[in-house]
């Protein structure tokens, strides 16, 4: 048994994020799988990241992308199987990657053992204990009259009569954390994959584990009850050498965002405030100083992060008008200019690549892909679109699968018809056309990615005087400059330039470009 955690690789680690189902698809069936994902390992040890977020891999439905888990301890049969998890978490390990994967605590799936049972056995059992399920009110009314995040009443009813209770979608009936048998059961969920190599976990939907359920106020995001869990989570994974818990909590509060931070606790969490501002340099500014005031004290790295599965791609967000983010920007046909959204996206993911602490970066990121806005309508399946009568276009559009190569769809990504239609014009997007082209946004996510291995990670900042509009800073041996006023600006005298998200003109530092110098 190891200590309690000397390797701390993670502090400043570089990790990809893989949406299994749009990665590589190594069978033919149109979605991604771990053979696709094992025969493109080479790729992202060249890239230069040193480890993969999996997003859900278990058996499941599929009504919330994975996020709906029928077996926590199993793979979906459409990715592979256990056998092949664990080929895949050696390979990695081989090429010097590590792998940490999605556990989704708050809700299962409503095709999960647990909540068949529970079914069948009626109220008042034991089964039902282990979900929230509850009687309603008078005229046929549910508990109280939360409303999911996926839209629509929080309750669904059964045919005996009571309802039971789900944040997200009805498939995904929550837990009840207040009953020992479910912290038992993911205590065993952790130890089963710690056991099998995993190097981290990622915890869904952190934050909304315990509700008072007597509450008629939408309250039911970060309960203090919820701390305790995470504290055993943690005397779990501190029996293992070098593993780590990354958290989900979309938490604008960032004082209570820091109580799960606390040394017993959670190591790292997401930081969606920097990915939630407007590109403005004031703005930026100030989620970069929060973030550092809300880490740097209690010895938590701060993390980074400009995209995931569930947001609008950077260089579409980037190109709007309103670059700040918001669940309400995936309406159809919103304005965005392309040129500006890349250029913008490129000095972005420089500049996030600097930040002391780790980064996240999410597959097809590093390929400046855009947000796929025209997708027909009766291919989406994300639950957000199925749930909201037409008036959220919801999140496939980001969840697109990569074009590796080839001049026309499927792109390389597998031999069958992938699950979303990629555009023809990704023709210049692919992998192979990026390699070959040395301004590619990949060749910038792979040269940055190199120097920030040598030069960055873990640490802190230190900023520099600079006019209105620049943010610039200093990292041990690198400055990182972001310009981000109307014109064109002068770089310091007697510095090497190592790295531009676009060329200088006459040795200036143009518009919305981000430099790294020495
Ligand atoms: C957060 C995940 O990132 C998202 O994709 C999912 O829909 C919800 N949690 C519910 O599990």
């Amino acid at each position: 048994m190891a200590d309690t955690g000397t390797d701390t690789w993670w502090r400043g680690a570089a990790i990809y994020q893989v949406y299994l189902r749009s990665f590589a698809d190594g069978n033919g069936d149109g979605i991604g799988d771990l053979a696709g994902l094992r025969a493109r390992l080479p790729y992202l040890a060249e890239l230069g990241v040193d480890a993969i977020w999996l997003n859900p891999w278990y058996p499941s439905p599929m009504a919330d992308g994975g996020y709906d888990v029928a077996d926590y301890r199993a793979i979906d049969p459409s990715f592979g199987d256990l056998a092949e998890a664990e080929a895949y978490i050696e390979e990695a390990h081989a090429l010097g990657i590590r792998t940490i994967i999605d556990i989704v605590p708050n809700h299962g799936s409503d095709q999960q053992d647990w909540f068949v049972q529970a079914l069948a056995a009626g109220p008042g059992s034991a089964e039902r204990e282990r979900f929230l399920f509850c009687d309603g009110r008078e005229g046929g009314l549910p508990p109280n009259d939360w409303q999911s995040i996926f839209n629509g009443p929080a309750w669904t009813q059964v045919a005996d009569g009571q309802w039971y209770l789900h944040l997200f979608a009805p498939e995904q009936p929550d837990f009840n954390w207040r009953n020992p048998e479910v912290v038992e059961e993911f205590h065993a969920i952790l130890r089963f994959w710690l056991d099998r190599g995993v190097d981290g976990i990622r915890i869904d939907s952190a934050a909304v584990l315990f509700k008072d359920l007597d509450c008629v106020e939408e309250s039911y995001t970060d309960h203090d009850d919820v701390h305790e869990v995470y504290r055993g989570w943690r005397r779990i994974t501190d029996e293992y050498e070098g593993r780590f818990l990354v958290g989900e909590m979309w938490m604008p509060d960032q004082e209570r965002f820091a109580l799960y931070l606390r040394p017993d606790e959670m190591q790292t969490a997401f930081n969606f405030d920097f990915l939630s501002r407007s590109w403005d340099a004031a703005e930026l500014r100030a989620s970069i100083d929060l973030t550092l005031t809300t880490h740097v004290p209690i010895g938590a790295p701060p993390t980074w992060v400009l995209s995931n599965h569930d947001v609008t791609r950077p260089v579409t967000k980037y190109g709007r008008p309103d670059t700040s983010f918001s669940h309400q920007d995936r309406k159809h046909g919103m304005q965005t200019d392309p040129v500006l959204g890349e250029r913008r996206a490129r000095a972005a993911a420089l500049l996030a690549m600097a930040l002391p602490g780790g980064l996240y970066v999410y597959q097809g990121e590093e390929l400046g892909l855009p947000e796929v806005e025209d997708l027909p309508d009766h291919l989406l399946q994300d639950p957000l679109w199925v749930r909201s009568g037409g008036t959220d276009r919801g999140r496939d559009g980001c969840r697109v699968p990569i074009p590796w190569s080839g001049k026309e769809p499927p792109f390389g990504f597998g031999a069958g018809t992938p699950w979303l239609p990629q555009p023809a014009d990704w023709k210049n997007l692919t992998v192979e056309s990026q390699q070959a082209d040395q301004n590619s946004m990949l060749a910038l996510y792979r040269d940055g990615l190199k120097l920030r291995r040598t030069h960055l990670g873990d640490g802190t900042l230190t900023w520099m005087d600079s006019a209105e509009g620049v943010l610039a800073f200093t990292r041990e041996s690198l400055t990182c400059i972001t310009n981000l006023t109307a014109g064109a600006m002068n770089l310091p005298p007697h510095t090497e330039v190592l790295l531009t998200s676009a060329p200088l003109e006459e040795g200036k530092l143009p518009t919305d470009t981000t430099a790294w110098l020495r």
